[in-house]
């Protein structure tokens, strides 16, 4: 199957990203303990402790150490299956899930960030194309922490050229290899809920609070948004999320894509309304006990019934699939018709990888299109390899959800995920969830937008 979208990644989440690259005044990161000195990463590795998911492998196998943050069930399986069948099929080499719990990776990225510039990095690592890849370990990074990638391994020619482009380096070379595309911009309900109550999803901000106010009139009153933005190895990036989603329906595409090259695209009134639709959906319609909540907890409430609805990337797709729940219905947020943010999971070859032949042989099968149709149907998302989308005969398939995504794909117009790595360098990120947390402390809309006005100039510079 050839999903290529035809408005191509490029035209959007490419040139987007690129720009707001070139733009960016953000130095280099350092590795730990550097200060602002030039990055002096030990030329050999020490040897690392094993993760106690080693203890997994076969005695005397060469272990290929991989570092996600995939512990939930949809996408721990992925990956698990990826690996049972290339561990099968390459006798004495043994791939192992070394993960680091926490959704979005909110406390496995600066622990992987730590190991590859402090010089002992695991063989390969999740980190998301775009900014968190090109920012954190590939431009101006010196010297190099990551191995350009050959055709050998991955062939630029079977992804989307727009994926192309934001994996690739200032130096023309591919550094990592994207496993999936991830929807950020969904929303996820439960069918009974709606129909038992003779409700419709809603397609948009208003439609939203017209359910929500008939959901929280039941009795017992039924919450209408399922939000899990804390929790153990949580944190805000759900609401995050929620706010790209309410950007996204305000200003478009193209307004949506200027917040990440121009700061001043901040200061526009339909950013204001966005802020107050944020707020008025904070204030009213999401549960409680949010903070307290991991992005799967908040996905159970929906399982239950005791949500009607989440707003989520489409991991939460592998976790109805890991949970046998079929009740869910799905539609893009509301105001986001026709428009696909995307991010992308991807593993590097760090420059000073312990087991670097066996982990360039785990590379090749996770960009080839029989790993990725492996993968995927567990992980929710559909493949970046173009060629793949046939998944073997006895594996799992591609469900309704992912069909429909992959058709939207093609059809949609593309845009980034910030909260996912793609739009924002790793510091605009932070900042832009600083003045989102603020805004949960009690900090206004005029208050909320001034800060994120000032998170986008020093993040891009002043504008124009
Ligand atoms: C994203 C990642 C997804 C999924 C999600 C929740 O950052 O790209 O693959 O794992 O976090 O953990």
């Amino acid at each position: 199957m050839d999903h290529r979208n035809k408005s191509s990644l490029g035209a959007s989440l490419g040139v987007v990203a690129l720009l707001a690259m070139a733009c960016t005044t953000t130095p280099a990161t350092q590795p730990p303990g550097t200060g602002t000195a030039a990055p002096t990463p030990t030329p050999t590795r020490a040897a690392a402790t094993p993760t106690p998911a080693a203890a997994t492998c076969p005695e005397g196998s060469t272990q290929i150490e991989v570092a996600s943050w995939w512990t939930t069930g949809g996408e721990g399986n992925g990956l698990q299956k990826l690996f049972d069948k290339f561990n099968a099929d390459n006798p004495g080499l043994c791939a192992y899930n070394a993960a680091i719990a926490g959704g979005a990776g909110t406390r496995a990225q600066a622990i992987f960030k730590a190991r590859v510039l402090g010089g002992v990095p695991p063989d390969t690592l999740q980190v998301h194309m775009g900014h968190e890849l090109l920012d954190t370990y590939v431009n101006g990074i010196e010297p190099p922490v990551l191995d350009p990638l050959d055709t050998s391994i991955i062939d630029p020619t079977k992804f989307p050229e727009g994926v192309v482009k934001i994996i690739t380096g200032a130096d023309g070379k591919v550094y990592t290899v994207p496993v999936n595309i991830h929807r950020a911009n969904e929303m996820w309900y439960n069918k009974s809920v709606f129909e038992s109550n003779s409700l419709t999803a809603p397609t948009t901000w208003d439609e939203f609070f017209t359910v929500g106010d008939a959901l929280k009139a039941l009795n017992p009153p039924i919450a209408p948004l399922a939000l899990g933005d804390g929790g153990t190895g949580g944190g805000i990036w759900p609401f995050g999320m929620l706010f790209e989603d309410i950007l996204i329906g305000e200003l478009g595409v193209e307004g949506f894509n200027a917040l990440w090259t121009d700061p001043a695209a901040w200061n526009d009134s339909k950013v204001t309304d966005a802020l107050t639709t944020l707020k008025k959906v904070y204030d009213g319609y999401v549960n409680t006990d949010h903070n307290a909540l991991t992005w799967d907890a908040a996905n159970q409430l929906v399982i239950d019934g005791k949500a009607a609805m989440t707003l989520m990337g489409d991991w939460a797709n592998g976790d109805y699939v890991a949970k046998n729940f079929t009740g869910y219905g799905w539609a893009p947020a509301p105001g986001n018709k026709d428009i696909y943010q995307a991010l992308a999971d991807s593993f590097p070859l760090p420059t000073l990888a312990q087991n670097k032949d066996a982990t360039k042989k785990l590379l090749t099968f996770m960009a080839s299109a029989e790993g990725q149709d492996i993968f995927n149907p567990y992980k929710g998302s559909i493949p970046a390899n173009i060629d793949a989308g046939h998944p073997p005969a006895d594996g799992l398939q591609y469900n309704d959800y992912q069909l429909s995504a992959l058709a939207d794909w093609k059809s949609n117009t593309v845009v980034p995920s910030m909260e996912h790595g793609a739009a924002a360098s790793p510091p605009f990120k932070s900042a832009i969830e600083a003045a989102l947390t603020a805004m949960q402390g009690g900090t206004d809309v005029a208050g909320t937008q001034t800060a994120l006005a000032a998170a986008a100039t020093d993040a891009l510079g002043a504008s124009q």
